[in-house]
């Protein structure tokens, strides 16, 4: 294990190894100047409530340049600010004013694809001869002119689209309005390397890194199979294996360039949204561990909500996780739905120490600290593409991207005007009620927030499996002498675990004992026993 990940004493931990990372979605924080859309100037004026939750380090979803065909994450100019969220002193200013506060800041990077209205690719476009034709990627038609390959997007439909001007289709693997960059040209790989140390050379801590898994399409290896384990809920993008375009090999050493520029600054960080399988994530740390500090692990996404199904995830994947690797596994973002809602309300308080105790980097989607579940959209204001495009599966990602509801007042203190999506409050209420609840979710949130940073067990110990039934997950941390214990209740009766201990922290409020030798969780119950000695 190199030297620089060893959780020990004489080598201090790195910051995003201990630390929560908390991920904005900067339409949805905060509006500053009415428009009914968040902005970074709006982030900064809620820094202060950031602290407060006590976590260490914000991520935040695109705010560059962009026509908005994906809510950003379609970038016109990489090295930008969209006049809808501010200017670059505006992000001068808010990453200023995170720093003062200890908090890192990490911005989110989409190399695979850009905008069709960014410059470079409309000078591709432009010509066959274009000196930035090769920064995309271009095939001609079969002989009957369907696409080159039967290519599925992610969005649906072909990944190809036709362009008429120069008579070619272009690989776009999310929307037409997106596409896909070519890494494979040396000059793209140095542009986009370049709009990387733009951000660090003012300070950003790191990125998390968009859709990377398709960084290097096989795009002459031919059609992908279907999919033997399809069902249409899974929606038309899952109907194939994805074999030619996902996981190719030229992906890592794409990955290997942005590390070493990322490295090439102290103390930053690589964050991959890296999907797939076990298999598919493991190799993206890098046998050298020189690809990404953190590749996310989405598998509790689509793992059923039972103790022994999550139980033995985690089993698989610690056990998979080469010498040297930090974890992270995923919980919630702006993709899926909200986890208070797949896991049930009443398991929100559950799923919140499930993310944070685990061993590994807990990333929390703005919104699941107060228990945010989805909201549900009226037809007409639906505004995600993909439900656009592939209605009524359950596929559209509005419902988890609502407005953050600071207040109980109009527009719930994020805007003051209607917001881009209407404002859903989560059944515990607004921030701000939740904020004087000392037994509200979010007050729980601070506490256990607070108790992994007070605890090194939590934040860098091992992590040990004592029992699993399919209610109960029941699991040690321990650094050294500190020894804590997790006690979730994954059902609604109360189930007996046969742990004892002081309890620490209970989702259900305060524990009146002092010490419990047999311990009965409550119906939904989380409970943290101090097992160290003398604790
Ligand atoms: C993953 C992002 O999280 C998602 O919001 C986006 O639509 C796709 N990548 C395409 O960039
Ligand atoms: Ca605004």
């Amino acid at each position: 294990m190199p030297a620089s990940h060893r959780p020990d004493r004489q080598n201090a931990p790195a910051w995003w190894q201990t630390e929560v990372i908390y991920q904005i979605y900067p339409r949805s924080f905060q509006d500053s100047n009415g428009d009914g859309i968040g902005d970074l100037a709006g982030i900064e004026s809620r820094l202060d409530e950031i602290v407060a939750l006590g976590v260490g380090a914000i991520w935040i979803s695109p705010f560059f340049p962009s026509p908005m065909a994906d809510f950003g994450y379609d970038v016109s100019d990489y090295c930008g600010v969209d006049p809808m969220f501010g200017t670059l002193a505006d992000f001068d200013s808010l990453l200023a004013a995170a720093h003062a506060r200890g908090l890192k800041v990490i911005l989110d990077f989409v190399p695979c694809h850009s905008s069709d209205q960014h410059p470079w690719f409309v000078e591709s476009r432009a010509s066959r001869s274009s000196s930035k034709r090769d920064w995309y990627i271009w095939r001609d038609a079969r002989p009957d002119g369907s696409p080159p390959t039967n290519w599925i997007g992610e969005f649906g439909g072909s990944a190809w689209t036709w362009d008429d001007t120069t008579g070619q289709y272009y690989l776009s693997v999310f929307l037409s309005e997106q596409p896909a960059l070519n890494w494979a040209n040396p000059d793209l790989r140095t542009a986009m390397l370049d709009a990387m140390r733009f951000w660090l050379d003012r300070g950003v801590d790191g990125f998390r890194v968009d859709a990377i898994i398709f960084a290097a399409p096989d795009v002459d290896g031919g059609d992908h199979p279907p999919n033997p384990d399809w069902t249409p809920a899974m929606g038309p993008a899952r109907s194939q294996l994805q074999t030619r375009l996902a996981h190719q090999p030229g992906v890592f050493d794409v990955v290997r360039d942005m590390r070493r520029v990322t490295d090439s600054y102290p103390d930053r960080v690589l964050i991959g949204e890296t999907s797939g399988t076990l298999n598919d994530v493991m190799p993206y740390y890098g046998a050298d561990m020189d690809l990404f500090h953190l590749p996310f692990y989405f598998a509790m996404l689509s793992t059923p909500w039972q103790a022994d199904a999550l139980s033995a995830l985690v089993a698989r994947y610690e056990a998979a996780l080469p010498d040297g690797a930090w974890p992270t596994l995923v919980l919630g973002n702006h993709d899926i739905s909200r986890i208070a809602s797949r896991a049930g309300v009443a398991q929100a308080r559950v799923a919140l120490t499930l993310l944070l105790t685990l061993r590994g980097t807990p990333v929390l989607y703005q919104g699941d600290e107060m228990g945010m579940d989805n909201a549900t959209i009226p037809h007409n204001r639906v505004q995600d593409p993909w439900e656009r495009r592939v209605p009524g599966l359950g596929l559209g990602r509005d419902p988890a991207r609502t407005p953050m509801p600071w207040t109980d007042i109009d527009h719930g203190g994020f805007s003051t005007t209607e917001p881009w999506l209407p404002l859903h409050l989560p059944p515990e209420g607004s921030f701000a009620r939740q904020a004087t609840d000392p037994g509200s979710m979010l007050n729980y949130a601070r506490r256990l927030i607070a108790l992994r940073r007070a605890h090194s067990a939590l934040s860098q110990g091992t992590y040990r499996q004592i029992h699993v039934g399919p209610d109960v997950m029941v699991f040690e941390r321990r650094a050294g002498t500190n020894r804590l214990v997790v006690c979730l209740n994954m059902s609604a009766t109360a189930q007996g675990v046969s742990a004892s201990g002081v309890p620490v922290l209970s989702s259900c409020g305060n524990r009146v004992e002092a010490f419990v030798r047999k311990l009965v969780l409550a119906p939904n119950e989380a409970v943290i026993l101090d097992v160290s000695p003398g604790g």
